[in-house]
């Protein structure tokens, strides 16, 4: 069976499918390039064509046609039945979508031509429809419905070739593609790799379970979404650099891999999960994290329904197999991490952890305590606060 090589779970669909082309396939798409209608990526778009360049979101192999997004926003799946549960869209102007015939150029933020789209299908949505599905609320004040409502009235869709990704990348050097975590699990001898996605600032409960995971799974692969985020949340190279203090001090080697997801962050929680999850099947996780709230923003979703949306899908379909953890907390009587599946102690002995937590220490200048964070990571916290508050930001 493809992919199942060194006996590692096969990518969504059966393999890779990463649209990058090289060579003198790509000298050629470049010239042409020159002379096609343009479309500016906006950050988003950017990191979705890196995710298609790279095999992160294989098996799809452009920007989604109306067959696809349709099916997508109404029943999570792809057309052949396949689980998908965000859509991958590229809009524009009804101008645009005239001139968008055939093939186009999709250019970054200095026009800079990075691929080649051959435009099959132009077609309206709506926007509303797309929030209440997607995100569970019509309301813009949802930061994922916000971006879905600033898009232009029309989709384009079509498969793209990339000849070059987009430039100046942050993390070359901890930014995989799904063939390369995949050669690395190989070479360490894993087959039962754990995915974990994150868009904040260790904490102890994250710590916590990317443990009790590693406990029953070969290799963890720590993969922080490095795409856009809310402007509220602690930046990503700050985030990175949190990291790379707690696995020097507490992590064993040979059994993390550090990587980052190039992904923007939609907040569309329970649907976002399953997204989050398929894309760490590609980089070769046999297992993905789901903890309390995953990928939620405010109170929009109940605290489990990002596990609850599983039961939704065929497991054999999903291929990667979810960890679910209990909201977990420190315990001041059992002197550690825990949750109310393993704790029998009362409220007031508990300290509740999240990153919106972490973020209100930071601002009022205060170190994260060690029930919330390693030391070291509290210090790099504060050390970048301290640096944003000294630049007047
Ligand atoms: S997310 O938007 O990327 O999901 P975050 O970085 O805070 O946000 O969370 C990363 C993962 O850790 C998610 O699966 C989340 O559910 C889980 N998580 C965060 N805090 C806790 C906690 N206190 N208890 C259990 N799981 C948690």
């Amino acid at each position: 069976m493809p992919g199942t090589e060194h006996g590692l779970i096969p990518p969504h669909g059966g393999k890779l499918n990463p649209r990058e082309v090289g060579g003198d396939a790509a000298k050629a798409l470049a010239d042409k390039a020159k002379s096609l209608p343009q479309r500016q990526l906006n950050s988003r778009e950017l990191s979705d064509l890196e995710l298609l360049a790279n095999g992160g979101f294989s098996p799809i192999d452009g920007f989604m046609t109306a067959p696809q997004y349709e099916s997508v926003v109404e029943s999570m799946h792809l057309p052949d039945g396949l689980p998908w549960s965000i859509p991958v869209t590229l809009s524009a102007s009804k101008e645009q979508a005239k001139s968008f015939q055939g093939e186009i150029a999709l250019t970054d933020s200095s026009g800079t031509p990075l691929a080649v789209m051959t435009v099959t299908d132009t077609f309206g949505y709506d926007k509303t429809i797309e929030a209440e599905k997607v995100f569970r609320t019509i309301e813009d004040k949802h930061p994922g419905v916000a971006a879905l409502y600033a898009q232009d009235e029309m989709l384009v869709g079509g498969p793209v070739h990339v000849f070059k990704r987009p430039s100046n990348p942050t993390f070359p050097e901890y930014r995989l593609d799904p063939a390369q975590t995949r050669a690395a699990f190989v070479e360490r001898g894993w087959k039962r790799v754990v995915g974990f996605q994150t868009r904040n600032p260790v904490h102890r409960a994250h710590e916590y379970i990317q443990k009790a995971a590693l406990e029953i799974t070969d290799g963890l692969l720590l993969h922080p979404l490095v795409g856009d985020t809310k402007s509220d949340d602690i930046p990503a190279d700050v985030r990175m650099e949190c990291y790379r203090v707690l696995l020097d001090g507490y992590y064993p080697k040979d059994r993390v891999l550090l990587s980052v997801l190039p992904a923007a962050m939609r907040y569309a929680g329970p649907r976002e999960a399953i997204f989050h999850a398929i894309m760490r099947k590609n980089y070769g996780c046999s297992h993905f994290i789901v903890g309390r709230d995953h990928a939620g923003v405010g109170s929009y979703y109940g605290t489990y329904d990002a596990q609850l949306i599983f039961d939704e899908f065929d497991p054999q379909k999903l291929g990667i197999t979810p960890l679910f953890f209990e909201h977990t907390f420190f315990c001041k009587k059992c002197e550690g991490m825990a949750s109310t599946k393993t704790c029998p102690h009362s409220p007031d002995d508990r300290i509740s952890l999240s990153g919106t937590q972490v973020r209100e220490f930071l601002t009022q200048g205060i170190e994260p305590p060690h029930e919330f964070s390693r030391p070291e990571v509290a210090r790099v916290l504060i050390a970048a606060e301290r640096a944003k508050a000294n630049a007047g930001g």
